[in-house]
């Protein structure tokens, strides 16, 4: 079993599903958490712009809400040419629960594989007040 594939996969799959009317850009995710246990998420947009969903984020708080406290790893499947990256506010979301492994793929074949604290270096975290 190759843990990596199988979280992309995962987020490919969901990516299916994005609700992403205005900006034609699907996007899916897939996190693992501490437990080993996968959990999915899509871009939900809105007509109210602002109001839209992340994919990464849609993930994270399906797995919190079934009691995860920390990531091993998130897989995102985007519509880029290439790799996409999180975007800025779900970098922050990502280290607030670890330092998951971060794939990043798009519509080509490429993955891009880093860490979440290396996606946002210097970053204020839980640390900062006084969380382990
Ligand atoms: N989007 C994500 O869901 N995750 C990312 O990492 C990058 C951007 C979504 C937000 C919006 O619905 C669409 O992609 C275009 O920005």
């Amino acid at each position: 079993m190759n843990a990596a594939r199988d979280l992309l996969e995962a987020a490919r799959a969901v990516r299916a599903r994005a609700y992403a009317p205005y900006s034609s850009f699907p996007v899916g995710a897939a996190v693992e958490d501490e437990r080993g246990r996968v959990y999915v998420g899509c871009n939900v947009e809105n007509a109210s712009f602002a109001a839209g969903l992340c994919a990464e984020r849609a993930a994270i708080a399906a797995a919190v809400a079934d009691g995860a406290h920390g990531l091993r790893a998130v897989a995102i499947a985007g519509s880029s040419p290439g790799p996409t990256m999180p975007c800025g506010i779900c970098r922050q979301v990502l280290i607030e629960f670890g330092d998951p492994v971060v794939y990043a793929s798009g519509l080509d074949e490429s993955v891009h594989e880093s860490r979440a604290a290396a996606l946002l270096p210097d970053h204020f975290g839980p640390r900062d007040l006084g969380r382990p």
